[in-house]
Protein backbone atom coordinates (compact mmCIF):
# COMPACT_ATOMS: atom_id res chain seq x y z
CA UNK A 1 0.00 0.00 0.00
CA UNK A 2 1.63 2.91 -0.63
CA UNK A 3 0.62 5.24 1.77
CA UNK A 4 3.40 7.51 2.63
CA UNK A 5 4.71 6.71 6.69
CA UNK A 6 4.15 8.80 8.97
CA UNK A 7 7.45 10.75 9.93
CA UNK A 8 7.20 9.75 13.75
CA UNK A 9 4.76 7.89 15.77
CA UNK A 10 5.93 9.53 18.89
CA UNK A 11 4.75 13.18 20.80
CA UNK A 12 8.23 14.50 20.50
CA UNK A 13 8.78 17.36 23.12
CA UNK A 14 10.65 20.06 21.82
CA UNK A 15 13.31 19.59 23.99
CA UNK A 16 14.32 16.00 24.69
CA UNK A 17 15.20 14.59 28.26
CA UNK A 18 18.86 13.04 28.46
CA UNK A 19 17.98 9.90 27.08
CA UNK A 20 18.04 7.57 29.85
CA UNK A 21 18.92 3.79 29.34
CA UNK A 22 15.84 1.95 31.48
CA UNK A 23 15.95 -1.41 31.02
CA UNK A 24 13.27 -3.73 31.12
CA UNK A 25 10.87 -4.70 34.01
CA UNK A 26 8.92 -1.94 36.20
CA UNK A 27 5.27 -1.21 35.38
CA UNK A 28 3.50 -1.94 33.10
CA UNK A 29 2.26 0.99 30.66
CA UNK A 30 -0.28 1.64 28.04
CA UNK A 31 -1.73 -1.43 25.96
CA UNK A 32 -4.47 -3.91 27.29
CA UNK A 33 -3.98 -5.85 30.32
CA UNK A 34 -2.50 -9.02 30.02
CA UNK A 35 -3.65 -12.10 28.27
CA UNK A 36 -5.45 -14.94 29.73
CA UNK A 37 -5.28 -13.56 33.02
CA UNK A 38 -8.03 -12.50 34.77
CA UNK A 39 -8.32 -9.23 36.30
CA UNK A 40 -7.83 -9.60 40.08
CA UNK A 41 -12.06 -8.11 41.25
CA UNK A 42 -14.35 -6.25 38.73
CA UNK A 43 -13.58 -3.16 38.87
CA UNK A 44 -15.94 -0.65 39.66
CA UNK A 45 -14.28 2.71 38.87
CA UNK A 46 -11.89 3.86 36.49
CA UNK A 47 -8.96 4.52 39.08
CA UNK A 48 -9.72 1.33 40.32
CA UNK A 49 -9.65 -0.79 36.73
CA UNK A 50 -6.55 1.05 35.87
CA UNK A 51 -5.03 -0.08 39.34
CA UNK A 52 -6.32 -3.42 37.87
CA UNK A 53 -4.60 -2.96 35.04
CA UNK A 54 -0.81 -2.20 36.62
CA UNK A 55 -1.61 -5.10 38.57
CA UNK A 56 -2.18 -7.96 36.26
CA UNK A 57 0.87 -8.96 34.91
CA UNK A 58 1.42 -9.67 31.08
CA UNK A 59 1.56 -12.98 29.88
CA UNK A 60 3.65 -11.87 26.88
CA UNK A 61 6.04 -8.81 27.91
CA UNK A 62 8.54 -9.27 30.00
CA UNK A 63 8.22 -5.88 32.07
CA UNK A 64 7.82 -2.39 30.08
CA UNK A 65 6.29 -2.24 26.68
CA UNK A 66 8.01 1.08 26.67
CA UNK A 67 10.78 -1.08 25.73
CA UNK A 68 9.27 -1.03 22.16
CA UNK A 69 8.67 2.50 21.74
CA UNK A 70 10.25 4.82 20.34
CA UNK A 71 10.98 7.08 23.22
CA UNK A 72 13.27 4.53 24.42
CA UNK A 73 17.15 4.17 23.70
CA UNK A 74 18.55 1.06 23.66
CA UNK A 75 22.19 -0.02 25.37
CA UNK A 76 22.88 -1.35 22.00
CA UNK A 77 22.05 0.00 18.70
CA UNK A 78 23.25 -3.20 15.56
CA UNK A 79 24.26 -2.23 12.43
CA UNK A 80 24.94 1.40 13.45
CA UNK A 81 29.06 0.40 15.29
CA UNK A 82 30.24 2.59 12.11
CA UNK A 83 28.25 5.61 12.39
CA UNK A 84 28.46 5.64 16.22
CA UNK A 85 32.18 5.86 15.48
CA UNK A 86 32.26 8.62 13.07
CA UNK A 87 29.69 10.67 15.40
CA UNK A 88 31.82 10.10 18.66
CA UNK A 89 35.27 10.90 16.52
CA UNK A 90 34.00 14.22 15.44
CA UNK A 91 32.72 15.10 19.00
CA UNK A 92 35.72 13.68 21.04
CA UNK A 93 38.02 17.07 20.91
CA UNK A 94 34.95 18.21 22.97
CA UNK A 95 36.24 16.06 26.17
CA UNK A 96 39.36 18.00 25.71
CA UNK A 97 37.40 21.64 25.80
CA UNK A 98 38.41 21.90 22.29
CA UNK A 99 35.72 22.56 19.87
CA UNK A 100 34.35 20.32 17.15
CA UNK A 101 33.19 20.44 13.68
CA UNK A 102 29.95 20.69 13.25
CA UNK A 103 28.14 18.36 12.04
CA UNK A 104 25.17 17.03 9.96
CA UNK A 105 23.62 14.01 9.71
CA UNK A 106 21.25 12.83 6.72
CA UNK A 107 19.42 9.77 6.24
CA UNK A 108 15.96 8.51 6.01
CA UNK A 109 12.92 8.60 8.54
CA UNK A 110 13.56 5.71 10.85
CA UNK A 111 17.50 4.80 10.08
CA UNK A 112 18.50 5.81 13.87
CA UNK A 113 19.43 9.44 13.38
CA UNK A 114 18.20 10.61 16.90
CA UNK A 115 19.38 7.16 18.57
CA UNK A 116 22.85 7.15 17.58
CA UNK A 117 23.05 10.99 18.61
CA UNK A 118 21.70 9.91 21.90
CA UNK A 119 23.56 7.11 22.37
CA UNK A 120 27.32 9.53 21.86
CA UNK A 121 26.04 11.90 23.71
CA UNK A 122 25.54 9.58 27.09
CA UNK A 123 28.57 8.40 26.20
CA UNK A 124 30.41 11.87 26.36
CA UNK A 125 28.68 12.74 29.20
CA UNK A 126 29.80 9.70 31.07
CA UNK A 127 33.25 10.57 30.30
CA UNK A 128 32.89 14.05 31.74
CA UNK A 129 31.07 13.14 34.56
CA UNK A 130 30.06 16.02 36.54
CA UNK A 131 32.30 18.45 34.81
CA UNK A 132 30.64 21.39 33.47
CA UNK A 133 32.59 22.41 30.69
CA UNK A 134 30.45 20.20 27.95
CA UNK A 135 27.20 20.59 27.83
CA UNK A 136 24.72 19.23 25.45
CA UNK A 137 21.19 20.84 24.36
CA UNK A 138 18.76 18.90 22.42
CA UNK A 139 15.49 20.46 20.53
CA UNK A 140 13.60 19.15 18.28
CA UNK A 141 12.72 21.71 15.83
CA UNK A 142 9.68 19.69 14.54
CA UNK A 143 7.94 21.69 17.62
CA UNK A 144 9.07 24.88 17.35
CA UNK A 145 7.42 27.49 15.21
CA UNK A 146 9.26 30.25 15.67
CA UNK A 147 13.39 31.92 16.19
CA UNK A 148 12.58 32.98 19.44
CA UNK A 149 11.00 29.85 20.76
CA UNK A 150 14.29 27.90 19.03
CA UNK A 151 16.33 30.59 21.01
CA UNK A 152 13.91 30.75 24.43
CA UNK A 153 14.46 27.08 24.28
CA UNK A 154 18.24 27.05 23.82
CA UNK A 155 18.48 29.79 27.00
CA UNK A 156 15.83 28.09 29.23
CA UNK A 157 17.55 24.72 29.16
CA UNK A 158 20.29 25.97 30.38
CA UNK A 159 19.13 28.65 32.73
CA UNK A 160 20.28 27.32 36.15
CA UNK A 161 17.14 29.13 37.75
CA UNK A 162 13.72 29.84 37.39
CA UNK A 163 14.48 33.34 37.96
CA UNK A 164 16.85 33.32 35.38
CA UNK A 165 14.36 32.12 32.52
CA UNK A 166 13.79 33.67 29.51
CA UNK A 167 10.50 34.96 29.27
CA UNK A 168 7.99 35.42 26.54
CA UNK A 169 7.08 39.01 25.21
CA UNK A 170 10.56 40.35 24.73
CA UNK A 171 12.51 41.37 21.39
CA UNK A 172 14.10 39.10 19.51
CA UNK A 173 17.33 40.68 20.09
CA UNK A 174 16.77 40.83 23.59
CA UNK A 175 16.47 36.96 23.88
CA UNK A 176 19.26 36.56 21.73
CA UNK A 177 21.28 38.25 23.98
CA UNK A 178 19.92 36.59 27.07
CA UNK A 179 20.86 32.85 25.59
CA UNK A 180 24.56 34.17 25.09
CA UNK A 181 24.68 35.76 28.68
CA UNK A 182 23.68 32.39 29.85
CA UNK A 183 25.45 30.35 28.19
CA UNK A 184 28.97 32.44 28.89
CA UNK A 185 28.16 32.28 32.54
CA UNK A 186 27.90 28.77 32.35
CA UNK A 187 31.18 28.82 29.86
CA UNK A 188 32.88 25.61 28.17
CA UNK A 189 31.54 23.94 24.78
CA UNK A 190 27.99 23.50 23.85
CA UNK A 191 27.06 21.01 21.56
CA UNK A 192 23.79 21.95 20.12
CA UNK A 193 21.54 19.56 18.65
CA UNK A 194 19.49 20.51 16.33
CA UNK A 195 17.09 17.48 15.57
CA UNK A 196 14.86 17.86 12.54
CA UNK A 197 16.29 21.05 11.62
CA UNK A 198 15.02 20.65 8.28
CA UNK A 199 11.68 22.06 9.85
CA UNK A 200 12.89 24.94 10.67
CA UNK A 201 13.68 25.71 6.93
CA UNK A 202 10.25 24.78 5.83
CA UNK A 203 8.13 25.80 8.22
CA UNK A 204 9.69 29.58 7.84
CA UNK A 205 10.61 29.59 10.93
CA UNK A 206 14.06 30.85 10.14
CA UNK A 207 12.79 33.49 8.31
CA UNK A 208 15.20 35.85 10.41
CA UNK A 209 17.84 33.58 9.66
CA UNK A 210 18.53 32.00 13.11
CA UNK A 211 20.79 29.19 11.98
CA UNK A 212 22.68 32.41 10.58
CA UNK A 213 22.88 33.42 14.31
CA UNK A 214 23.74 30.13 15.60
CA UNK A 215 26.21 29.47 12.81
CA UNK A 216 28.29 32.22 14.05
CA UNK A 217 27.63 32.49 17.33
CA UNK A 218 30.98 32.24 18.47
CA UNK A 219 32.03 35.11 17.24
CA UNK A 220 29.80 36.81 19.58
CA UNK A 221 30.76 34.68 22.86
CA UNK A 222 33.56 34.77 25.37
CA UNK A 223 33.69 31.91 27.94
CA UNK A 224 31.78 29.76 26.20
CA UNK A 225 31.73 27.92 22.22
CA UNK A 226 28.89 26.43 21.03
CA UNK A 227 29.20 23.27 18.31
CA UNK A 228 26.19 22.37 15.86
CA UNK A 229 24.74 19.05 15.25
CA UNK A 230 22.14 19.27 12.59
CA UNK A 231 20.08 16.20 12.05
CA UNK A 232 17.81 15.84 9.30
CA UNK A 233 15.70 13.15 7.04
CA UNK A 234 15.17 15.44 3.92
CA UNK A 235 18.70 15.21 2.02
CA UNK A 236 18.03 18.60 -0.01
CA UNK A 237 17.17 20.95 2.89
CA UNK A 238 20.83 22.52 2.52
CA UNK A 239 19.70 23.86 -1.07
CA UNK A 240 17.54 26.11 0.62
CA UNK A 241 19.71 27.42 3.16
CA UNK A 242 22.46 30.84 2.87
CA UNK A 243 25.34 30.03 1.47
CA UNK A 244 27.26 30.92 4.74
CA UNK A 245 25.14 28.62 7.05
CA UNK A 246 25.58 25.54 4.84
CA UNK A 247 29.34 25.89 4.55
CA UNK A 248 29.25 26.21 8.32
CA UNK A 249 26.76 23.70 9.43
CA UNK A 250 28.33 21.05 6.54
CA UNK A 251 31.93 21.29 8.16
CA UNK A 252 31.14 17.44 8.51
CA UNK A 253 28.51 15.14 7.40
CA UNK A 254 27.28 11.26 7.62
CA UNK A 255 24.78 9.72 5.50
CA UNK A 256 22.91 7.01 7.09
CA UNK A 257 21.92 4.34 4.86
CA UNK A 258 18.06 2.81 5.19
CA UNK A 259 18.60 -0.83 6.88
CA UNK A 260 17.69 -4.20 5.17
CA UNK A 261 15.25 -6.72 6.19
CA UNK A 262 18.38 -9.13 7.54
CA UNK A 263 19.91 -5.86 9.61
CA UNK A 264 15.95 -5.07 10.81
CA UNK A 265 15.67 -8.87 12.17
CA UNK A 266 18.84 -8.27 14.51
CA UNK A 267 17.12 -4.71 15.80
CA UNK A 268 13.93 -6.43 16.60
CA UNK A 269 15.39 -9.82 17.95
CA UNK A 270 17.43 -7.74 20.60
CA UNK A 271 14.70 -5.23 21.59
CA UNK A 272 12.43 -8.51 21.66
CA UNK A 273 15.04 -10.39 24.21
CA UNK A 274 14.30 -7.34 26.19
CA UNK A 275 10.82 -6.75 25.89
CA UNK A 276 9.24 -10.04 25.49
CA UNK A 277 9.61 -13.32 28.01
CA UNK A 278 11.20 -16.13 26.87
CA UNK A 279 9.28 -18.33 23.64
CA UNK A 280 6.51 -16.12 23.13
CA UNK A 281 7.17 -15.43 19.46
CA UNK A 282 6.53 -17.63 16.98
CA UNK A 283 9.16 -18.23 13.85
CA UNK A 284 8.43 -15.87 11.27
CA UNK A 285 7.38 -12.67 13.50
CA UNK A 286 10.54 -11.10 13.10
CA UNK A 287 11.21 -11.90 9.80
CA UNK A 288 7.65 -10.59 8.86
CA UNK A 289 7.75 -7.61 10.89
CA UNK A 290 11.27 -6.61 9.33
CA UNK A 291 10.38 -7.70 5.64
CA UNK A 292 7.55 -5.23 6.11
CA UNK A 293 9.83 -2.13 7.25
CA UNK A 294 12.18 -3.08 4.47
CA UNK A 295 9.86 -2.43 1.32
CA UNK A 296 8.69 0.40 3.49
CA UNK A 297 12.04 2.58 3.10
CA UNK A 298 13.89 0.31 5.73
CA UNK A 299 12.25 2.11 8.65
CA UNK A 300 13.32 0.55 12.20
CA UNK A 301 10.95 2.53 14.09
CA UNK A 302 7.77 0.85 11.75
CA UNK A 303 9.68 -2.51 11.91
CA UNK A 304 9.43 -1.77 16.07
CA UNK A 305 5.66 -0.38 16.00
CA UNK A 306 4.55 -3.47 14.09
CA UNK A 307 6.16 -5.82 16.66
CA UNK A 308 4.79 -4.23 18.96
CA UNK A 309 1.11 -3.82 17.82
CA UNK A 310 1.46 -7.40 16.84
CA UNK A 311 2.39 -8.21 20.24
CA UNK A 312 -0.75 -6.18 21.37
CA UNK A 313 -3.11 -8.04 18.93
CA UNK A 314 -1.82 -11.57 20.54
CA UNK A 315 -3.02 -9.81 24.00
CA UNK A 316 -6.06 -8.73 22.50
CA UNK A 317 -7.16 -12.54 21.30
CA UNK A 318 -5.95 -14.14 24.75
CA UNK A 319 -3.29 -15.60 22.58
CA UNK A 320 -0.44 -16.82 24.52
CA UNK A 321 2.00 -16.29 21.23
CA UNK A 322 2.71 -13.82 19.20
CA UNK A 323 2.39 -15.35 15.21
CA UNK A 324 2.95 -14.35 12.00
CA UNK A 325 -0.89 -13.74 11.67
CA UNK A 326 -0.92 -10.67 14.33
CA UNK A 327 1.91 -9.23 12.64
CA UNK A 328 -0.35 -9.07 9.15
CA UNK A 329 -3.39 -7.76 11.41
CA UNK A 330 -0.87 -5.20 13.01
CA UNK A 331 0.12 -4.48 9.38
CA UNK A 332 -3.16 -3.89 8.20
CA UNK A 333 -4.07 -1.82 11.53
CA UNK A 334 -1.04 0.57 11.24
CA UNK A 335 -2.12 1.24 7.37
CA UNK A 336 -5.70 2.21 8.14
CA UNK A 337 -4.38 4.57 11.12
CA UNK A 338 -1.78 5.92 8.86
CA UNK A 339 -4.42 6.31 6.36
CA UNK A 340 -7.08 8.10 8.86
CA UNK A 341 -4.68 10.24 10.17
CA UNK A 342 -3.37 11.24 6.53
CA UNK A 343 -7.51 11.75 5.82
CA UNK A 344 -8.02 14.31 8.68
CA UNK A 345 -5.33 16.87 7.88
CA UNK A 346 -6.12 17.39 4.58
CA UNK A 347 -7.46 20.74 3.60
CA UNK A 348 -11.45 20.78 3.57
CA UNK A 349 -11.59 20.87 -0.13
CA UNK A 350 -9.83 18.18 -0.76
CA UNK A 351 -11.41 15.95 2.01
CA UNK A 352 -15.13 16.83 0.32
CA UNK A 353 -13.52 15.71 -2.99
CA UNK A 354 -11.91 12.87 -1.30
CA UNK A 355 -15.44 12.06 0.21
CA UNK A 356 -17.19 11.89 -3.19
CA UNK A 357 -14.85 9.74 -4.99
CA UNK A 358 -15.48 7.36 -2.24
CA UNK A 359 -18.79 7.58 -2.07
CA UNK A 360 -18.81 7.06 -5.81
CA UNK A 361 -16.44 3.76 -5.71
CA UNK A 362 -18.89 2.33 -3.08
CA UNK A 363 -21.58 2.27 -5.34
CA UNK A 364 -19.59 1.49 -8.44
CA UNK A 365 -16.74 -0.51 -7.24
CA UNK A 366 -14.92 0.61 -10.46
CA UNK A 367 -12.78 3.25 -12.17
CA UNK A 368 -13.86 6.64 -12.15
CA UNK A 369 -14.41 8.80 -14.63
CA UNK A 370 -12.86 12.83 -13.33
CA UNK A 371 -16.15 14.29 -15.13
CA UNK A 372 -18.37 12.52 -12.78
CA UNK A 373 -16.00 13.17 -10.15
CA UNK A 374 -16.17 16.78 -10.42
CA UNK A 375 -20.07 16.09 -10.40
CA UNK A 376 -20.06 14.99 -6.97
CA UNK A 377 -18.31 16.77 -5.59
CA UNK A 378 -20.20 20.16 -6.37
CA UNK A 379 -23.19 18.36 -5.21
CA UNK A 380 -21.83 18.12 -1.88
CA UNK A 381 -20.11 21.66 -1.29
CA UNK A 382 -23.68 22.76 -2.96
CA UNK A 383 -25.31 20.71 0.20
CA UNK A 384 -22.99 22.53 2.64
CA UNK A 385 -23.63 25.87 1.20
CA UNK A 386 -19.92 26.18 0.42
CA UNK A 387 -18.81 27.26 -3.23
CA UNK A 388 -17.05 24.99 -5.57
CA UNK A 389 -13.48 25.48 -6.32
CA UNK A 390 -12.15 25.28 -9.96
CA UNK A 391 -11.82 22.04 -12.27
CA UNK A 392 -8.21 23.13 -12.27
CA UNK A 393 -8.05 23.24 -8.80
CA UNK A 394 -9.40 20.00 -8.16
CA UNK A 395 -7.76 18.40 -10.69
CA UNK A 396 -4.41 19.77 -8.66
CA UNK A 397 -5.93 18.11 -5.39
CA UNK A 398 -6.66 14.59 -7.56
CA UNK A 399 -2.97 14.69 -8.27
CA UNK A 400 -2.08 15.44 -4.31
CA UNK A 401 -4.25 12.30 -3.13
CA UNK A 402 -2.80 10.19 -5.31
CA UNK A 403 0.67 11.91 -4.28
CA UNK A 404 -0.77 10.21 -0.75
CA UNK A 405 -1.43 6.73 -1.57
CA UNK A 406 -5.09 7.12 -1.68
CA UNK A 407 -6.11 7.14 -4.72
CA UNK A 408 -4.51 6.41 -8.06
CA UNK A 409 -5.56 7.75 -11.54
CA UNK A 410 -4.97 5.49 -14.56
CA UNK A 411 -5.06 6.56 -18.20
CA UNK A 412 -7.65 4.33 -20.23
CA UNK A 413 -7.86 4.17 -23.88
CA UNK A 414 -11.37 4.42 -25.52
CA UNK A 415 -10.91 3.43 -28.79
CA UNK A 416 -11.56 5.49 -31.30
CA UNK A 417 -12.72 7.98 -28.57
CA UNK A 418 -9.30 8.66 -27.51
CA UNK A 419 -7.64 8.57 -24.06
CA UNK A 420 -9.30 9.43 -20.43
CA UNK A 421 -8.35 9.51 -17.06
CA UNK A 422 -9.96 7.01 -14.71
CA UNK A 423 -9.96 7.30 -10.75
CA UNK A 424 -9.41 4.32 -8.18
CA UNK A 425 -9.46 3.97 -4.69
CA UNK A 426 -6.51 2.62 -2.98
CA UNK A 427 -8.08 2.77 0.84
CA UNK A 428 -10.25 0.05 2.48
CA UNK A 429 -13.64 2.17 2.37
CA UNK A 430 -15.16 0.50 5.26
CA UNK A 431 -12.57 2.46 7.80
CA UNK A 432 -12.09 5.41 5.81
CA UNK A 433 -15.76 6.50 5.05
CA UNK A 434 -16.88 6.35 8.88
CA UNK A 435 -13.65 8.51 9.71
CA UNK A 436 -14.35 11.07 7.18
CA UNK A 437 -17.85 11.12 8.23
CA UNK A 438 -16.79 11.44 11.56
CA UNK A 439 -14.97 15.20 10.38
CA UNK A 440 -17.80 18.07 11.26
CA UNK A 441 -16.88 18.81 7.84
CA UNK A 442 -19.00 15.92 6.60
CA UNK A 443 -21.13 14.84 9.04
CA UNK A 444 -23.71 17.07 7.10
CA UNK A 445 -23.36 15.28 4.28
CA UNK A 446 -22.50 11.68 5.51
CA UNK A 447 -24.46 8.62 5.82
CA UNK A 448 -27.82 9.05 7.25
CA UNK A 449 -27.04 8.19 11.02
CA UNK A 450 -24.68 10.76 10.94
CA UNK A 451 -26.90 13.48 9.70
CA UNK A 452 -29.68 12.14 12.36
CA UNK A 453 -27.42 12.42 15.32
CA UNK A 454 -26.25 16.16 13.95
CA UNK A 455 -29.56 17.05 13.67
CA UNK A 456 -30.27 16.52 17.31
CA UNK A 457 -27.72 18.72 17.88
CA UNK A 458 -29.30 21.27 15.70
CA UNK A 459 -32.20 21.44 17.80
CA UNK A 460 -30.24 22.28 20.58
CA UNK A 461 -29.22 25.30 18.87
CA UNK A 462 -32.57 27.04 17.33
CA UNK A 463 -30.57 29.70 15.71
CA UNK A 464 -28.83 27.61 12.89
CA UNK A 465 -30.19 26.25 10.43
CA UNK A 466 -29.30 24.36 7.60
CA UNK A 467 -26.01 21.87 7.34
CA UNK A 468 -23.58 22.93 9.72
N1 LIG B 1 20.37 0.18 15.04
C1 LIG B 1 19.33 0.23 15.86
N2 LIG B 1 19.21 -0.62 16.89
C2 LIG B 1 18.16 -0.57 17.72
N3 LIG B 1 17.15 0.29 17.59
C3 LIG B 1 17.21 1.16 16.58
C4 LIG B 1 18.29 1.20 15.68
N4 LIG B 1 18.07 2.16 14.77
C5 LIG B 1 16.90 2.73 15.10
N5 LIG B 1 16.39 2.13 16.18
C6 LIG B 1 15.14 2.45 16.83
O1 LIG B 1 14.20 2.77 15.80
C7 LIG B 1 13.44 3.91 16.18
C8 LIG B 1 13.68 5.04 15.20
O2 LIG B 1 15.04 5.47 15.32
P1 LIG B 1 15.41 7.01 15.31
O3 LIG B 1 14.36 7.78 16.03
O4 LIG B 1 16.79 7.15 15.79
O5 LIG B 1 15.31 7.29 13.75
P2 LIG B 1 15.61 8.63 12.99
O6 LIG B 1 16.60 8.29 11.92
O7 LIG B 1 15.95 9.71 13.94
O8 LIG B 1 14.20 8.90 12.30
P3 LIG B 1 13.52 10.32 11.93
O9 LIG B 1 14.22 10.83 10.72
O10 LIG B 1 12.10 9.95 11.59
O11 LIG B 1 13.62 11.21 13.11
C9 LIG B 1 13.84 4.25 17.61
O12 LIG B 1 12.99 3.59 18.49
C10 LIG B 1 15.24 3.67 17.72
O13 LIG B 1 15.55 3.31 19.03
MG1 LIG C 1 14.93 11.38 14.54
Amino acid sequence: MPVRPLASEATNPAVAPVGDRRQGGGTPAGGIPGAGAPLPTTPSSAAEFLDSILQTKSELFRGSREVLRDSYVPSRLPHREEEIRKVAEILAPALRGELPSNLLIYGKIGTGKTAVVAQVRQDLQRRVGSDPKLTFVTVNCGNIDTPYSLLQTIGNTIAPTEAERIPTGWSLDRVQAAMRRLMDAKGGTFLLVLDEIDRLVSRKADKDNVLYTLSQINTELEDARVGLIGISNDLKFTSELDARVRSRLNEEKILFDPYNAPQLQDILRDRAKEAFRDDVLDPGVVERCAAYAALENGDARRALALLRLAAEMAERDRAKRITPDHVVKAKNRLEQDIIVDCCRTLPPHCKILLYAILQLYERRRAGLHTGEVFDSYRRLVDRLGLPPLTARSISGYIGELETLGLVRATIVSRGRGGRSREILVDVPLSETIPALEEDPLIAPIGKPKNRGQLLLTNFDNPNRTGPF
